[in-house]
């Protein structure tokens, strides 16, 4: 009884961590979100960094992204009491980029003893030349790395071969590559649509992004949810807080308020869920009650949280 409902494929997504690299709190930054994250977290609550986990039947799960948090982010997965003595709770890793805060949980995921790995060409070779990540984790584990072309869809797979149930589609988005990079070759920041081809339910990724033209705004629109970065609320957060030299658009990201900001142009999607990740720890959307946070809501948009939970 019953197996038939179980087996209908959907998409299970859960935000893992979703806040920008450093984390909410950073360790070194006592800006008012930190020292509020602190003193009084249910104000302003603390989240982890970067990272998405999707599967197909809610058991089995692969990560989008591999952050310095990964140890702890795994434990926010239902998965089975394992009867062996190990037991991998992830299928494969895939990433959009190759900045260290979405690829440092690779080296600490070692113990795998076999990660597949899902990265465009431009990524793969940027986590072997320059921060070495790569050859690093495959000096201890087997960590094959399947070519994602953009434009183009990739079936996942789960490590014993069987059909994974999800594909992944990368897009390029407007940024510059890591600062440790070497080169600046085409694919080295992505978008994800992640897509269940039985139904065509979709998810789009996308926690790093300079611009938004209407090309890539009707891409983001047609899928039934969206996260999306949200790394900076103003173009000039850091600036004006003394923290940092860089606006939100030389960093990458495009910051959401203004008018030429994320938030006007997100509200204008028919995506049934809209939610901001890769938030910094500057930005004041992450306090609880704050009008950005108000601004936001009222958009019919949502402030993403670590173990937030959607099934499409
Ligand atoms: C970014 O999101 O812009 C990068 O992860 C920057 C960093 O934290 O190194
Ligand atoms: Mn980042
Ligand atoms: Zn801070």
């Amino acid at each position: 009884m019953g197996s038939a409902f179980f087996s209908v494929p959907r998409v299970h997504v859960v935000l893992l961590g979703s806040a920008a690299g450093g984390g909410f709190p950073q360790w070194n930054c006592w800006c008012p979100g930190c020292r509020l994250a602190r003193t009084n977290p249910s104000a302003a609550h603390p989240r982890t960094q970067s990272s998405l986990a999707v599967s197909a039947d809610g058991r089995r799960w692969f990560l989008c992204n591999a952050s310095p948090d990964v140890r702890e982010q795994l434990s926010l997965l239902q998965g089975e009491t394992p009867d062996g003595m190990r037991h991998v709770p992830i299928e494969g890793v895939v990433l959009t980029d190759a900045e260290l805060d979405h690829t440092l949980g690779l080296v600490l995921l070692r113990e795998s003893g076999h990660l597949p790995v899902y990265a465009t060409a431009a990524v793969t070779n940027i986590l072997t030349t320059d921060s070495r990540l790569l050859p690093t984790t495959q000096a201890f584990s087997e960590v094959p790395v399947s070519t994602l072309a953009i434009g183009t869809a990739t079936a996942l797979r789960h490590r014993d071969g069987s059909p994974g149930g999800l594909s992944v589609e990368p897009f390029t988005v407007p940024a510059d590559p890591p600062r440790f990079a070497s080169r600046d070759e085409a694919g080295h920041t992505i978008g994800l649509i992640i897509r269940q081809e039985a139904t065509g339910r979709a998810c789009a990724f996308v926690p790093g992004c300079g611009g938004l033209d209407p090309e890539l705004a009707a891409r983001l629109g047609a899928c039934d949810a969206l996260f999306f970065d949200g790394t900076f609320w103003s173009d000039d957060e850091l600036v004006a807080l003394g923290v940092g030299r860089r606006t939100a658009r030389q960093l990458d990201h495009l910051p959401v308020d203004g008018p030429d900001g994320s938030l006007e142009r997100l509200a204008a999607l028919p995506c049934r869920h809209r939610i901001y990740t890769h938030i910094n720890n500057t930005n004041p959307m992450l306090i609880e009650g704050s009008a950005q946070r108000e601004r936001v809501t009222r958009a019919g948009m949502m402030v993403g949280f670590d173990g937030f939970r959607l099934v499409l």
